[in-house]
């Protein structure tokens, strides 16, 4: 059985993926590996920071491993929070801050379309590939709902009219752009063989 480190210390993220990934690997967080610093994410781009704390995870314990990246995308505002989203208001993270400057960023604005996209990159026997998962829809003018965390209270996916806030994480996590990314890393690992077997 193959065993690959996802690079997050997130023991909810890893649980949530190991159950995609069950079967055929052994997902291993950083836990495992003995690994509590913190990974920097110091680029401008989803991509390069997923790439970045893969790297320093491959280079540092020598396993194979993928890391993941996320952001909303805001139409009107450019791509903004994109890479900010975490810390769009401010270092400390706080949620409610975030949406709420969201929300007044997008005041009077017509165009509130807006897409979560999840970056994954793996680092596999030395070689990198990069899987995309997207998830569109609108930003509310009010939050509502409680479930989930981030931006999910002001996010109305496509085809719905709940946000993702107001869904149960059953529902939300089949539609997710972070599933949808895991699906297509679940796809690739359930093909590859690793070169000369
Ligand atoms: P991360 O890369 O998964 O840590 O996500 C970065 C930031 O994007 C989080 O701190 C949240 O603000 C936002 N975010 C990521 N995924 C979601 C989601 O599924 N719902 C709402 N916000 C999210």
């Amino acid at each position: 059985m193959i065993s690959i480190t996802f690079a997050s210390h997130n023991q909810d993220k890893v649980e949530e993926i190991r159950a995609i990934l069950e079967g055929n690997f052994l997902i291993t967080g950083l836990h495992d590996l003995g690994c509590h610093e913190d990974i920097p994410e110091p680029y401008d781009t989803l991509e390069e920071n997923a790439i970045a704390k893969a790297r320093y995870v491959y280079n540092n314990y020598s396993v194979n491993c993928f890391a993941d990246d996320t952001g909303l995308e805001a139409d009107a505002l450019n791509g903004l929070p994109g890479v900010l989203s975490a810390r769009y208001a401010g270092q400390a993270k706080d949620n409610n801050a975030n949406i709420n400057k969201l929300l007044y960023e997008l005041d009077g604005r017509d165009n509130r379309q807006a897409c979560f996209r999840t970056v994954i990159a793996l680092i596999i026997d030395g070689e990198t590939h990069l899987f995309e998962g997207k998830a569109c829809g609108h930003i509310t003018d009010q939050p509502r709902g409680n479930n989930g965390f981030g931006y999910d209270p002001v996010f109305v996916p496509d085809g719905y009219r709940q946000t993702f806030a107001e869904m149960d994480a059953a529902t939300k996590n089949k539609i997710s752009h972070r599933y949808r990314a895991l699906q297509k890393l679940a796809d690739f690992l359930q093909n590859y063989r690793p070169a000369g077997s």
